[in-house]
C-alpha cells in the first residue's frame, strides 16, 4: 500500500468502554462527526455501540443520513445548525435535533417528516456560538417543543469551551447552565441533561449529567494534548507507508523543493510516497520524524503534495520497508499530539486531516491500553 490508515476497531471499543464506565451514570454518547474524526463514521460508530454508547452524535444531517445509510440504528443526535433543507435530512434519518429559539420550533413541528422527533434545547453558557444566551428564551422554545404534538422534548445541552485547559471557566459555564437545565427537568423528568465533552468527561466529574458527548478520547486521542496512555486510551489509527527509493547523497547535495536539506555529511535518503495531498502538512518539513526499522529518523527537506523525504542515515533499510508516520513499530511511537505540538495545532486536526485519497483498513488489535504494537486478530 501506497499509504494507507489502519484503524483498530478494537481499541475504539475499549476506549469506549472506559469513557463508559468513566462517566457512568451517564449514558455514553460517542461523536462519529467528521467521518468519525477521520477515521470512518460507520466502522467507529459500531465499534461505539459495541464498546457500550447508546448514543452517537453528528455534526451535520449528511452524516445522520450517511449513519443511517450504512445501516445503522440507535439514538442519533445531529448537534449542528441546520438549514430548511438539512432539516428534511435530519428528519428522514430519524435523527434528534438542537434548536435555541422558540420561533425554529413552529417550522420543526409542522415539517412533514416530523413525528416523536426528539428535540434538544441547547443553552449558550459561555461557548459562544450556537444556542441562546438568553435562559428566557430557552425556556421558551422547551415549552413550545413540549406544546407541539409531533415532537418530543429530549434533551437541554450546553458545550464547554475550556474544558481541557482552563476548567474553573468550564465549571462557570456549568454553573449558567445547571439552575436552568434542573428546573426545566424538575418540569419534565424525561429530560436528559448533557454539556460533557471529551475533556469534561475526564475531568470534571460533576459535568457529567446524563449524558456524555465524547469525540476524541473515543479515538483514543488526549483532549488534554498530552499522552492518551495518561488515561489508559488507545490510540486507533495509525498512518503508514513505505520507503519507495532509497538512494545516496553526498555532501553538497539536496533533497526536495527549494532544497531545503542540503547533507553535510554522506548519508542515504529515502523518498516515501506520501505528501500533503494525504495529510501530511507542509509545515511537517524539516520537522518530524517517521518509524523505519523501529527507530526514529527525521523528515528532511520539503513536503511535497505526494512525497516525502527520509534521512536514513548511513545504514539504510531495503527498499519497501514499511514506515510507520503516526503510530508505533518497535518499542517507539509518534503520536497524533506530537504532530500537533510540532505545528501549533490540537490532535483533532491532524486525524481529521488525513486526506480521502489514504485508503482506511479496519482491525482488531488485542493491544493493551496505551498504543503499544500487540498481536493482531482476525479482522
Ligand atoms: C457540541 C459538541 N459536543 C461534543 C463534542 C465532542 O468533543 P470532544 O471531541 O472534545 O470530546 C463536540 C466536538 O467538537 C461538539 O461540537
Amino acid at each position: 500500500m501506497r499509504a494507507l490508515a489502519r484503524v483498530d476497531l478494537a481499541a475504539i471499543e475499549r476506549n469506549c468502554e472506559l469513557l463508559a464506565r468513566a462517566g457512568a451514570p451517564a449514558a455514553l454518547c460517542v461523536v462519529v462527526k467528521a467521518d468519525g474524526y477521520g477515521h470512518g463514521a460507520a466502522p467507529a460508530a459500531r465499534a461505539a455501540q459495541a464498546g457500550g454508547a447508546p448514543w452517537l452524535a453528528v455534526a451535520t444531517a449528511a452524516e445522520a443520513a450517511e449513519l443511517r445509510a450504512e445501516g445503522i440504528e440507535g439514538p442519533l443526535l445531529v448537534m449542528g445548525a441546520l438549514s430548511a433543507r438539512e432539516l428534511t435530512v435530519a428528519l428522514r434519518a430519524r435523527a434528534d435535533v438542537v434548536v435555541w429559539r422558540a420561533a425554529s420550533v413552529a417550522a420543526l413541528a409542522e415539517h412533514p417528516q416530523a413525528g416523536g422527533t426528539g428535540v434538544h434545547v441547547k443553552l449558550d453558557s459561555g461557548m459562544g456560538r450556537l444556542g441562546t444566551r438568553d435562559v428566557a428564551e430557552a425556556t421558551r422554545t422547551a415549552e413550545a417543543v413540549v406544546a407541539a404534538p409531533r415532537l418530543r422534548l429530549a434533551g437541554a445541552m450546553t458545550h464547554f469551551a475550556t474544558a481541557d485547559d482552563d476548567p474553573a471557566y468550564a465549571r462557570e459555564q456549568l454553573a449558567r447552565f445547571l439552575p436552568w437545565a434542573e428546573a426545566l427537568r424538575a418540569r419534565h423528568p424525561e429530560l436528559l441533561l448533557h454539556a460533557a465533552n471529551s475533556a469534561g468527561t475526564l475531568g470534571i466529574p460533576e459535568s457529567r449529567l446524563d449524558l456524555v458527548r465524547c469525540g476524541i478520547a473515543a479515538y483514543g486521542m488526549d483532549p488534554f494534548g498530552r499522552d492518551p496512555a495518561e488515561h489508559g486510551l488507545t490510540p486507533a489509527l495509525e498512518l503508514r507507508s513505505y520507503l519507495a527509493e532509497v538512494k545516496p547523497i553526498a555532501p553538497g547535495e539536496s533533497a526536495g523543493y527549494g532544497r531545503r536539506f542540503v547533507a553535510r555529511e554522506p548519508t542515504w535518503i529515502g523518498t516515501v510516497p506520501i505528501g500533503y495531498a494525504d495529510g501530511v502538512r507542509r509545515a511537517l518539513t524539516n520537522d518530524c520524524d517517521v518509524l523505519v526499522d523501529g527507530r526514529r529518523v527525521p523528515v528532511v527537506g520539503t513536503v511535497s503534495m505526494d512525497n516525502i523525504t527520509v534521512d536514513l542515515g548511513s545504514q539504510p533499510p531495503a527498499r519497501g520497508a514499511e514506515v510507520v508516520l503516526i503510530g508505533a513499530q518497535g518499542g517507539e511511537r509518534v503520536l497524533a499530539e506530537e504532530w500537533a505540538r510540532r505545528l501549533a495545532t490540537i490532535n483533532y486536526e491532524i486525524t481529521c486531516g488525513i486526506s480521502a485519497r489514504v485508503p482506511r483498513a479496519y482491525h482488531r488489535s488485542s493491544a493493551a491500553a496505551g498504543g503499544a504494537a500487540a498481536g493482531e486478530a482476525a479482522a
